[in-house]
């Protein structure tokens, strides 16, 4: 009742609201319309462009509201499991959208300063130039030494696609992690905490590590490149062990690419952006600008580029049960950031047009490793008797049936994740390999134990997969 009470307030504050935008686009029209009749109307631009972050942001809020009463109407029926993997759709484009903005443009921009032409015809105000040819059009770009002599009116800024990346990214964490932390974020046989400590724990990490990371590169320490790397490397190992200590195995992989997420953010937020609006303030009063601030913003942007592929790995880790499931979580995601940060500064040394013999053989031996020791033991043991089908059956009705038959009991899964049922025989026979992966190799299933499975029982299943799968 409350629900759709709420719904259609909020419903109706929503129309409004857009109702809204659309008088505020005509008379940001004929606003600018007048501008360009040379009428002074520099006001009036300020007033609009206040009421349209106003209305905005109430656009925003007004549709969070929207979505949480929309949770309170469906909440206990079929529908709420439906609601979430929506939201978990939209969100999640969402981010992936703004990530890919973001990403490329740390990219392009670190491509740019890597291969700018800084010797040949280079104006004297100039740090380089480079020529460029893409989408049927040639271009050509050129950086400053420190600013140009009049700030240009339009000025290009990259910073929304980093805030809403992290955004979205952050909203996911509470749509896939967070309001199902019993299932996906706690693991009571890696530590029990309740759900609200999970998520403190989670979420006051990312301000603690950035806490820390923020001083790394204000100590003096940042002269000192190698020894800074190291200490860096170092804080990474501390927080991914630390999470496997707290978390289930996926969702510390989760949180250490959140937790690089964040601090990646923060640098655009607390560092880039405030330094290059200090050199933008600086130069249209004609004050000298403090060089130093330039530099600072680049080196954060520059870790921010070796960061890129580590993130992106987690993005997509928790499809690879192999991954987050060996023994040791930790170690295989720290193997895996730092093969991949080495095959970005590969790219990056060659984008400097520098020949590294070194640097890409050594990351692709650093991956191969993770490959290597994450591998199922070669033996897994002998297995003497023929397994009876029936052996298996009462395992899988056991341990699995609670979440993958067709009304699963489970306190959590109200349908059967993935569609993955094991009602009749044949349903146990088609997915053997699947099961092979989750329940022997990786054991990943049951998810997070919650059946508490033995390893004679995952023995018996492998097995019983061994010698063919069949239920005569
Ligand atoms: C507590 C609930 C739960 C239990 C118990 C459970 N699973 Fe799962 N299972 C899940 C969830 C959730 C997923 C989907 C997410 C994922 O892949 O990790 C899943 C996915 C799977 C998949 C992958 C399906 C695919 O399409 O990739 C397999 C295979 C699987 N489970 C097998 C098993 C087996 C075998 C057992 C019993 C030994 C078992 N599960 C017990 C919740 C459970």
């Amino acid at each position: 009742m409350i629900g759709i009470v709420l719904l259609s307030v909020f419903g109706f504050v929503l129309v409004m609201l857009t109702i809204m935008t659309y008088y505020l686009r005509g008379i940001a029209q004929k606003t600018a319309a007048d501008d360009e009749a040379g009428v002074n109307v520099e006001n009036k631009k300020e007033e609009i462009a206040s009421s349209q972050n106003f209305v905005y942001t109430a656009l925003v809020l007004v549709s969070v509201a929207l979505v949480a009463s929309l949770y309170l109407y469906v909440k206990g029926t079929p529908w709420e499991a439906h609601l979430m993997e929506w939201l978990n759709i939209v969100v999640r484009l969402m981010h992936i959208t703004f990530g890919i903005a973001w990403i490329g443009a740390s990219f392009y921009f670190v491509f740019l300063e890597n291969a700018l032409n800084r010797t040949k015809d280079v104006r004297d105000e100039l740090a380089g130039n480079l020529w460029a040819v893409h989408g049927g059009g040639f271009y050509y770009l050129e950086k400053y030494k420190v600013a140009p002599k009049t700030v240009p009116k339009h000025l290009h800024w990259f910073k929304y696609e980093a805030y809403f990346t992290w955004i979205s990214g952050f909203c996911l964490l509470f749509v896939v992690y967070y309001f199902n932390a019993s299932a996906l974020l706690i693991d009571k046989n890696v530590l029990n905490i309740t759900a609200l400590q999970g998520i403190g724990i989670g979420v006051g990490s990312f301000v603690v590590a950035w806490i820390i990371y923020d001083l790394l590169c204000k100590s003096p320490l940042v002269k000192r490149p190698i020894l800074f790397t190291l200490l860096g490397f170092t804080f990474l190992v501390g927080f991914a062990y630390f999470y496997s200590l707290v978390f289930s195995s996926r969702a510390a992989y989760i949180h250490f690419g959140a937790m690089i997420g964040s601090i990646m953010v923060a640098n655009v937020f607390f560092v880039i952006i405030p330094a290059q609006k200090a050199m933008v303030n600086a130069a249209k009063k004609g004050l000298p600008l403090n060089p130093q601030l330039g530099k600072n913003a680049l080196n954060r942007s520059l870790h921010n580029n070796y960061f890129t592929l580590p993130v992106l790995f987690v993005m997509i880790s928790n499809h690879f049960p192999s991954t987050f499931g060996y023994e040791q979580p930790w170690l295989l995601l720290v193997i895996i950031s730092l093969g991949t940060a080495g095959v970005k500064h590969y790219l990056n040394l060659r984008e400097k047009g520098q020949l590294s013999v070194w640097v890409l053989p050594v990351s692709v031996v650093i991956l191969l490793a993770g490959a290597f020791i994450s591998a199922p033991p070669k033996d897994p043991g002998a297995c003497n008797s023929k397994i009876e089908f029936s052996e298996v059956n009462a395992i899988i009705q056991a341990r699995c049936i609670t979440c993958h038959s067709s009304k699963p009991t489970d306190d959590v899964y109200k349908a059967p994740p993935n569609g993955v049922m094991y009602d009749t025989p044949d349903d146990i026979v088609k997915k053997a390999t699947l099961i092979m992966q989750r329940v022997v190799v990786t054991k990943t299933m049951p998810q997070n134990n919650k059946t508490n499975i033995t390893q004679k029982e995952r023995d018996i299943i492998r097995c019983w997969i061994e010698q063919g799968a069949s239920t005569k």
